[in-house]
């Protein structure tokens, strides 16, 4: 997926994937990551989700980022709120209070910037990426996250061929295939989606399951 098919995706503005609300197992699973709600979270390929509100509502410093310069600058005013902006490489940067979002390409960032991230949320980053990309993501992800990080992870599957991603099926296996050598994994809930829930039917599928796992770094075991 180059990043091409992103900016045009944002230009279009064929923005599906954009809930217009908390997701609702960030909602519910979220206290069981943290303890304090002070960790700053990561929050890759973010779009310009409302979870990051939320997130910054609970009191945790926010770090998203994302491609798309629409969507850093659409977060914010339809959060009616004026965004300091600091130009700059390989990210400008777009902040309001301790939330900031970072314009730019997830994978040029170095493990400097995330020294103080203890969280990470991801719904619907792992998923945009097609089978190629997965394994450099994580990789990625280990390379620059400090030791004792925790990711709120939610994927989606469904039977491959059905549809053309993204949003692409990531199984619970490949899940397992790529977090298990550095983390210990909890698989916290499975939803299915009938052939008749909305998502199912309009791309066609004959039925989908989401996914929430709590990631847990395993200290010292870095494979980068
Ligand atoms: C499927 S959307 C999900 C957005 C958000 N997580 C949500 O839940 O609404 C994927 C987002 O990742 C962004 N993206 C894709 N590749 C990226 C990259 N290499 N670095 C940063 N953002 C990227 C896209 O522009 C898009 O907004």
């Amino acid at each position: 997926m180059d990043h091409q098919f992103w900016h045009t995706r944002w230009a279009r503005q064929e923005t599906g994937f954009h809930e217009g609300s908390v997701n609702r197992y960030l909602h519910d699973h979220w206290s069981e990551l943290t303890d304090r709600g002070h960790e700053t979270v990561l929050v890759p390929l973010c779009g310009k989700a409302k979870d990051l509100w939320w997130l910054h509502d609970q009191g945790h410093p926010v770090i998203g980022v994302e491609l798309s310069e629409i969507a850093c600058k659409d977060f914010f005013a339809e959060g009616e709120t004026r965004a300091q902006v600091h130009p700059g490489q390989p990210f400008t940067r777009f902040s309001h209070d301790n939330l900031e979002l970072w314009c730019g390409d997830f994978f040029q960032l170095v493990p400097d910037d995330l020294r103080h991230v203890r969280l990470v949320y991801d719904r619907a980053a792992l998923i945009a990426l097609p089978p190629s990309m997965r394994a450099d993501y994580v990789t990625h992800l280990n390379a620059v996250l400090p030791d004792q990080a925790s990711i709120l992870l939610i994927t989606l599957d469904y039977r491959t061929g059905e549809m053309k991603g993204p949003p692409f099926n990531v199984s619970d296996k490949e899940v397992y295939q790529l977090y298990e050598p550095n983390y210990d994994i909890e698989h916290v809930l499975t939803n299915t989606l009938a052939k008749d829930h909305p998502f199912a039917r309009r791309k066609g599928l004959s039925e989908a399951t989401e996914s929430v796992f709590r990631l847990r770094r395993r200290a010292g075991n870095r494979s980068d």
